[in-house]
C-alpha cells in the first residue's frame, strides 16, 4: 500500500534540524529551507529539502500530493507542561485575584489547588474524559502535536492513579502524543493539613504507596514535584524525587515559582529532565542550569495570567548557555491556555525572546525537555511527520500576531488531524 505525501508549496520550512538541545546563539538557528518540501513515509519523514531536490526522489513522483499555498510549515509544538487533567475552571478565583487576592492568598483559603481536589474527585471519569478530549482537540488546532500532561489534582493513590490511567486510555484514542509525569507532590491534601507531620506523613505515602503501583502499572515517565512555599519542601522533593528515579522514573520539577527553595540545584544534582517556571532563580540557579543537561522550561502564561510581572529571566539563562524551552502549563489556576502561539507572543514581549528563539524554545527544546528530541521537535529524515502549518508569510508572524489562532493545518505521522475551516 502506497501511503507517501509529498507536501510543497511551503515558503518557509523551518526545519530546527540538528535533533539536539539548543543552547544559546544555536537557539535562533531555525534551519529554514525557502521554497521547501517534505516527503512523509509511512508517518515519519522521508526527505525534506527544497521543492526541487524532494521532488527529484522517484518516490515522490507517486506519492499523494499536498500543496500548502506558500505558507510557513514547522514541526508540531510539543508543550512539555500540562496539566491535562482537570474538573472545571476556576474562573470565581481569577475575579478574586484581578479584585487584588494573592495565589497564595486563594491557597491557603482552601482555593487553589485543593479546591481543583474537590472537584476532580467529585468529577466522573466520563466528565474528565470530555474536558481532556476538547482540551487536547484545541491543543491540536493550535499547532501542538506532542504534550506532557501531569497528574495532582487528585492527591490520595486512588485519585491520581485514575488520572494516569485516564491519561494512558485517552492517548490510545486519538493522535497526539501523551506524556504522562506523576505528580502526587502537589501539595499536601486537606486530610493532612490538621495532623503534626501532616506534610511528611503525604511524603511517605507518596514514595511508599503511590509510587511503587505508577511504576508497576507503567503509569508514568516522570516524577515531578512542586517544590514552593506553601507545597513541598526541598527536602520531600529529594526523598520523592530519588524515590521516583529507583522506580524508573526521571524527575522534574516545578522549581522558584513563588519563592526561591534552591529547588533548581536540587534538580540539577539529581539530573532533572527540566526545571520549570523559575520566576524567582538567581545567579547561582542560573550558573547551575547553563552547566547541566536540565532544561529550563519558562511558563509565561502564568504571570500574564496571575497579573504578575516578575518573568522569569529568559535573557539571562539564554546567554549563560541554559537550554531554555516553553511551554504553556495549561491548568486551570495559573494558565488556563492551550495556545503554544500566545505562550510565544508572551515569550517575545515579556521575556525577550526573539521569535527564532521562542520557536526553537517550544519545539525542539520542549521535546528534548521529554528526552524525545531524536523522535520529534524537528523536520529530518526518520524523525516522525509532525507539523504545522500556519498562515502568516514569514515566522516572525507566528508570535507577532496575538490573540487570534493563526494554525491553518496540523498534521501529526504525516495525517492531517486539523484543518482550518
Ligand atoms: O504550574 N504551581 C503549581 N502548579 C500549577 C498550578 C496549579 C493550580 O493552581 O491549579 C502551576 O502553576
Ligand atoms: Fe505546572
Amino acid at each position: 500500500m502506497d501511503q507517501n505525501l509529498l507536501i510543497t508549496g511551503i515558503s518557509q520550512l523551518l526545519t530546527l534540524r540538528g535533533s539536539s538541545a539548543r543552547r544559546g546563539a544555536a537557539l535562533s538557528k531555525l534551519g529554514i529551507v525557502k521554497d521547501g518540501a517534505v516527503l512523509v513515509r509511512d508517518g515519519r519523514i522521508a526527505a525534506v529539502g527544497t521543492r526541487r531536490t524532494v521532488e527529484a526522489c522517484s518516490e515522490s513522483k507517486k506519492a499523494e500530493k499536498l500543496d500548502i499555498g506558500g505558507r510557513v510549515a514547522f514541526p508540531g509544538f510539543v508543550d512539555s507542561h500540562t496539566h491535562l487533567i482537570h474538573a472545571a475552571s476556576r474562573a470565581e478565583e481569577y475575579e478574586l485575584k484581578i479584585r487584588g487576592a494573592s495565589y497564595e492568598e486563594i491557597a491557603r483559603k482552601g482555593g487553589g489547588i485543593l479546591n481543583s481536589v474537590k472537584k476532580l474527585r467529585a468529577a466522573t471519569k466520563d466528565a474528565l474524559q470530555q474536558r481532556a478530549r476538547a482540551a487536547l482537540e484545541a491543543f491540536v488546532s493550535h499547532g501542538t502535536t506532542t504534550i506532557e500532561a501531569k497528574s495532582g489534582y487528585g492527591l490520595d493513590a486512588a485519585s491520581e492513579l485514575n488520572i494516569l490511567t485516564l491519561q494512558k486510555e485517552i492517548r490510545e484514542q486519538q493522535p497526539i502524543d501523551i506524556v504522562s509525569t506523576f505528580l502526587g507532590a502537589h501539595v499536601v491534601p486537606e486530610e493532612f493539613r490538621g495532623k503534626a507531620d501532616g506534610a511528611e506523613l503525604y511524603t511517605t505515602i507518596v514514595m511508599e504507596k503511590m509510587l511503587p503501583e505508577v511504576a508497576a502499572q507503567d503509569l508514568a515517565e516522570f516524577c515531578d514535584v512542586f517544590c514552593d512555599r506553601g507545597a513541598f519542601t526541598r527536602q520531600q522533593a529529594k526523598r520523592i524525587l530519588t524515590e521516583g528515579k529507583r522506580h524508573g522514573l526521571l524527575p522534574r520539577l516545578h522549581a522558584e515559582q513563588l519563592s526561591r527553595t534552591r529547588a533548581t540545584q536540587l534538580g540539577v544534582e539529581l539530573g532533572a529532565a527540566s526545571c520549570d517556571h523559575l520566576e524567582q532563580i538567581n545567579s547561582s540557579d542560573i550558573t547551575a542550569l547553563a552547566g547541566s543537561q536540565t532544561a529550563a522550561t519558562l511558563l509565561p502564561g502564568c504571570d500574564f495570567h496571575l497579573g504578575l510581572k516578575n518573568y522569569a529571566p529568559a535573557r539571562k539563562l539564554i546567554d549563560a548557555g541554559a537550554i531554555v524551552a516553553l511551554a504553556t502549563d495549561y491548568n486551570p489556576g495559573t494558565s488556563p491556555t492551550v495556545s503554544m502561539p500566545m505562550i510565544l507572543s508572551l515569550a517575545c514581549t515579556q521575556l525577550r525572546m526573539t521569535p527564532a528563539e521562542a520557536i526553537a524554545a517550544a519545539t525542539i527544546n520542549g521535546a528534548y525537555a521529554l528526552r524525545r528530541e531524536k523522535n520529534v521537535g524537528s523536520i529530518e529524515v526518520d524523525k516522525q511527520a509532525d507539523l504545522t502549518v500556519f498562515e502568516v508569510e514569514d515566522y516572525r508572524e507566528i508570535p507577532y500576531y496575538f490573540g487570534e489562532n493563526r494554525c491553518w493545518m496540523t498534521l501529526k505521522r504525516g495525517e492531517i488531524i486539523y484543518m482550518q475551516d
